[in-house]
């Protein structure tokens, strides 16, 4: 369900994730140096920098894939830091989303078994699943592509599979680390304006990464990293 105003900040949606401090080194160089945020229900937020300022380390640690040096992690009401690696995996698998600007489709596997992947790793029964796969096939425009492999997609076709992959669990949030980076301007409006949509349809948080002016456009907040710091921060209008 979406919010009746999304502007309408007197009815405030519950905490998904909240960084606090979070800092992170390789070898001797800094990453993130002290990196707190908060991301709501439903809130899509863009992490924009330049390359290099610690981005892709920062989404990394939101989802449970890298851990921070320092600092505390909560998704949900669940501290990160708590939590061994098969917690970790256990809260990836379960809640959280992920698109790549590479897509990482299993190419062995046609559209659909890998949109089905996620739920048969959930233990999702083989009708539901059959059921979710096809309507979300259908709702990201690939429902003809179903039989194929990736190798046979088009790139805007493969991240139709990758959002429909994402989202087939129902995560909490979506994690996306340049989805369009790889794709033509055309497909990769197409692509976020279905991150809006179905963001919106499915009160998905977003944190989206990205270079892109039009990418953060879709998003209700940027938050803006300079080596690994968070440098600026405002509100979309
Ligand atoms: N696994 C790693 N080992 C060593 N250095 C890394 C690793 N991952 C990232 N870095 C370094 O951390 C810095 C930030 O990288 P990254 O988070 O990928 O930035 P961004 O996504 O903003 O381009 C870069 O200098 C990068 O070389
Ligand atoms: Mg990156």
């Amino acid at each position: 369900m979406s919010h009746a105003a999304s502007t309408d900040r007197d009815f405030e949606p519950p905490l998904v994730l909240t960084a606090r401090n979070v800092t992170k080194s390789y070898a001797d160089r800094v990453v993130l140096r002290g990196v707190s945020l908060e991301l709501r229900a439903g809130e899509r937020l863009a992490l924009t920098g330049a390359s290099g300022s610690g981005k892709s380390t920062l989404l990394n640690c939101l989802g449970g894939v890298d851990r921070p040096d320092a600092g505390s992690i909560r998704f949900e009401n669940i501290f990160l830091e708590t939590l061994d690696s098969d917690g970790l995996t256990e809260v990836r698998r379960r809640d959280i989303g992920t698109i790549f600007q590479f897509f990482h489709l299993l190419p062995t596997l046609t559209a659909a078994e890998n949109v089905e992947l996620p739920l048969q790793l959930n233990g999702v029964a083989a009708k539901e699943r059959a059921e979710r796969v096809r309507s979300l096939l259908e709702r990201v425009g690939v429902t003809d592509r179903a039989d194929a492999f990736p190798g046979q997609l088009s790139g805007g076709e493969m991240q139709r599979v990758a959002i429909a992959r994402a989202l087939a669990h129902r995560p909490t949030v979506l994690l996306a680390d340049e989805p369009t980076g790889n794709l033509d301007s055309r497909n990769g409006a197409i692509i976020l304006e279905l991150l809006r949509e179905l963001s919106d349809e499915t009160d998905t948080a977003l944190v989206l990464v990205t270079h892109s002016g039009a990418a953060a456009q879709i998003c209700h907040r940027e938050i803006h990293l300079r080596d690994g710091q968070i440098a600026g921060e405002r509100e979309k209008d």
